[in-house]
C-alpha cells in the first residue's frame, strides 16, 4: 500500500519486544514479528494488541536463515531483539554454551544482519546491552562509562560470564559487518530492563524484580549498584533511533543508577509491607553510566517512582507476588 512502513521485530513475543511492537502498531506500522512458534500460546498477546491486524507473526529461528528472509522481505527496517536471555551463566557443557547462548546470540545476529542486506533494508536497529560496555576494570571511577567504552571480551571468559561475552562478541561483529557491507546497523544498548510486561510468561530481568520483591537474594543482589531503565522507555529509544536520520553507532539506554540498597530503600518506602532481604552491602567505589548521547537525541524517561509503581501493580494485578 502506498505510504505503508513496513517494519520486522525479531523475537516479538519477548518483554521488550511486545513493547516495541505495541508502540509500532499505534504509530501505525506493520509489523512482522519472528517468533519461534506462532502457535504457542505465549504470543497470544501480540494477537491481543491494538491494531493487531497490522501484525503478522513469522516463524523463525535465529539459526535458521531462510526463516529470517521471509520475514524481512518488503521490509524497510528490522529491529533485532531476539536472543537467549539466561537467567544464571552456567551451562551443563561447552556443547550446551554453543548451542543455547554463543551461536544464537553471535551467529543469529550476523544471520540477521546477512538476511537484512538481501531484503534492501535500509535499516537495523540491534537491541544489544550494557553487558557490553561495563565491564570494563581498566575504566577509571571518575570517568563517567559511556559508548567509549567495551567491556573486556578476555575477563567475561575467564569469568564464564557467557551472556556478557556473547553480547559483547555479537555487537562487535555487528558493527564490523556493518562497516565492510555498508548496511546501517545503530546499537542500543540498554541497562536492566524493568516495568510491566504484557507476554504471560514472565523473563529473566521480570522474576529478578519479582524475586527481589519477595525477599529472595539473588546474584544481582551481589551488585551493590543497579542500572535501571523502564521497558517502555527502551521501546521509545528503539523507535528514536531508528526515526532519527542522524543516529548512527552505539547509544546507552539506562534512566539510573542507583545503589541497590537506596533502591531496596525505595521501594520500601513505597511498598513497606514485602519482605525485602537484608542490606549488608558495604559502599564501594561505581561506575556512572551517560546516556546523553541517546538524551541528545531527544530520549526522555519515566521517574523511577512511576516505573516503580506500575511495574508492582502490574505484577500484584497478575498475581506474581503471592507466597509460594
Ligand atoms: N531484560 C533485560 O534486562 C535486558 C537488558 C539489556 C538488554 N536486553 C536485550 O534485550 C533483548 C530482549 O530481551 P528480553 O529481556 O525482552 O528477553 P526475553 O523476554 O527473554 O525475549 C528474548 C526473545 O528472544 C527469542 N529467542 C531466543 N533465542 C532465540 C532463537 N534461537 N531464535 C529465535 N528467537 C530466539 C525468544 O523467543 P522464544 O519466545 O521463542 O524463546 C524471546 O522472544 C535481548 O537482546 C536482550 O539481550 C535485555
Amino acid at each position: 500500500m502506498a505510504g505503508e512502513r513496513r517494519v520486522c521485530v525479531t523475537g516479538a513475543g519477548g518483554f521488550a519486544a511486545s513493547w516495541l511492537v505495541k508502540l509500532l502498531l499505534s504509530k501505525e506500522f506493520v509489523v512482522h514479528g519472528t517468533v519461534r512458534d506462532p502457535n504457542d500460546p505465549k504470543n497470544v498477546h501480540l494477537k491481543r494488541l491494538e491494531n493487531a491486524q497490522n501484525l503478522k507473526l513469522f516463524k523463525a529461528d535465529l539459526l535458521d536463515d531462510e526463516s529470517l528472509s521471509a520475514a524481512m522481505t518488503g521490509c524497510e527496517g528490522v529491529f533485532h531483539a531476539a536472543c537467549p536471555v539466561p537467567l544464571g551463566n552456567a551451562f551443563d557443557s561447552e556443547a550446551r554454551l554453543l548451542a543455547d547462548m554463543i551461536h544464537p546470540a553471535v551467529d543469529g545476529t550476523l544471520n540477521v544482519l546477512k538476511a537484512c542486506s538481501e531484503a534492501k533494508v535500509k535499516r537495523v536497529v540491534l537491541v544489544s546491552s550494557v553487558a557490553t560496555v561495563v565491564l570494563n576494570p581498566n575504566w577509571p571511577f571518575d570517568k563517567i562509562m559511556d559508548e567509549n567504552c567495551w567491556s573486556d571480551k578476555e575477563l567475561c571468559r575467564k569469568t564464564e560470564m557467557w551472556y556478557e561475552f556473547a553480547k559483547t562478541v555479537a555487537e562487535e561483529k555487528a558493527l564490523e559487518y556493518s562497516k565492510s557491507s555498508g548496511l546501517d546497523v545503530v546499537v542500543v544498548c540498554p541497562s536492566l530492563i524493568f516495568g510491566p510486561i504484557l507476554q504471560s510468561t514472565v523473563n529473566g530481568s521480570s522474576l529478578l524484580f519479582i524475586n527481589f520483591l519477595k525477599g529472595k537474594r539473588m546474584l544481582v543482589m551481589s551488585y551493590h549498584i543497579l542500572y535501571l531503565v523502564d521497558v517502555r522507555d527502551v521501546a521509545d529509544a528503539l523507535l528514536l533511533v531508528y526515526e532519527k536520520p542522524e543516529a548512527s553507532g552505539r547509544y546507552i539506554c539506562s534512566s539510573y543508577w542507583i545503589e541497590t540498597c537506596d533502591f531496596l530503600g525505595k521501594l520500601k518506602s513505597m511498598y513497606p509491607h514485602f519482605p525485602y532481604p537484608d542490606c549488608p552491602y558495604e559502599a564501594k567505589p561505581y561506575h556512572q553510566l551517560s546516556s546523553e548521547k541517546l538524551k541528545q537525541l531527544g530520549w526522555t524517561y519515566r521517574t523511577i517512582e512511576e516505573s516503580i509503581r506500575d511495574n508492582v501493580e502490574d505484577f500484584l494485578e497478575k498475581s506474581l507476588l503471592d507466597v509460594n
